[in-house]
């Protein structure tokens, strides 16, 4: 697919509204807005260290809920990919619950889940995690919670949203965005014909060069 074709089919009309998905934002060189860490960072030790989060070493039981493939690019603001550079994400499982201490909802865990993945950026930038289509849990919209990691930079941390989501519009931290930047924190989650993953969603960090901290300055 070109990557013109691929741009237009991410640009979705929302009434008059155009909203951009953030592949095309990486494209029109925005930055990626950063949000709260929140309060379910992990603190116990992740059940597997890896990108898969739907299936737990020693299991061969994938974790309940919409099986994902989230995948995107980590850039800096001229489109250049920042290879080498650790990408997490941590969510809550298919019943709503983190696997995290603070987590007194109540809800059952399911323990096929990991709850948190971690992976490197490849020579493009790239980045790849399997996980589970995010559901809402009492008080929040679905969302992934994202972190990079830029060398000699602190933590860029920010949420994914999936766009199309009614909740996403009563949802307090993702309201607090500027309106104008919203699109910049939404993935679509495209339904795939594949018997392993039903979804597929592409999401882009664009860092600003000051918390990359790895350019040199310009020269004219
Ligand atoms: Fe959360």
């Amino acid at each position: 697919m070109s990557h013109h074709s691929r741009l237009r089919r991410r640009v979705v009309l929302g009434g008059s509204a155009l909203i951009l998905s953030s592949p095309l934002a990486a494209a029109l060189r925005a930055l990626t807005p950063g949000q709260t860490v929140g309060p379910f960072y992990p603190v116990t030790p992740p059940l597997h260290r890896d990108n898969d989060l739907t299936l737990v070493d020693g299991s061969k039981v994938r974790a309940a809920g919409q099986i994902s493939d989230l995948t995107g690019r980590v850039l800096d603001i001229d489109g250049r990919p920042l290879a080498g550079l650790r990408v997490e994400i941590w969510q809550c499982d298919a019943n709503g619950r983190y696997r995290h201490p603070r987590d007194r909802s109540g809800l059952e865990e399911d323990p096929n889940f990991q709850g948190f993945g971690h992976t490197i950026t490849d020579a493009d930038g790239r980045y790849r995690f399997r996980t589970i289509r995010p559901v809402p849990y009492p008080g929040r919209t679905p969302h992934i919670h994202a972190a990079v990691f830029p060398e000699g930079g602190r933590p860029f941390v920010t949420q994914i949203y999936v766009a199309g989501e009614p909740l996403n519009q009563h949802d307090g931290l993702f309201m607090r965005v500027p309106e104008a930047l919203r699109p910049l924190l939404l993935a679509d989650f495209v339904a795939v014909d594949d018997p392993a993953v039903a979804f597929t969603a592409e999401f882009d960090f664009v860092l600003a060069p000051v918390l990359a901290g790895l350019f040199e300055p310009h020269t004219v």
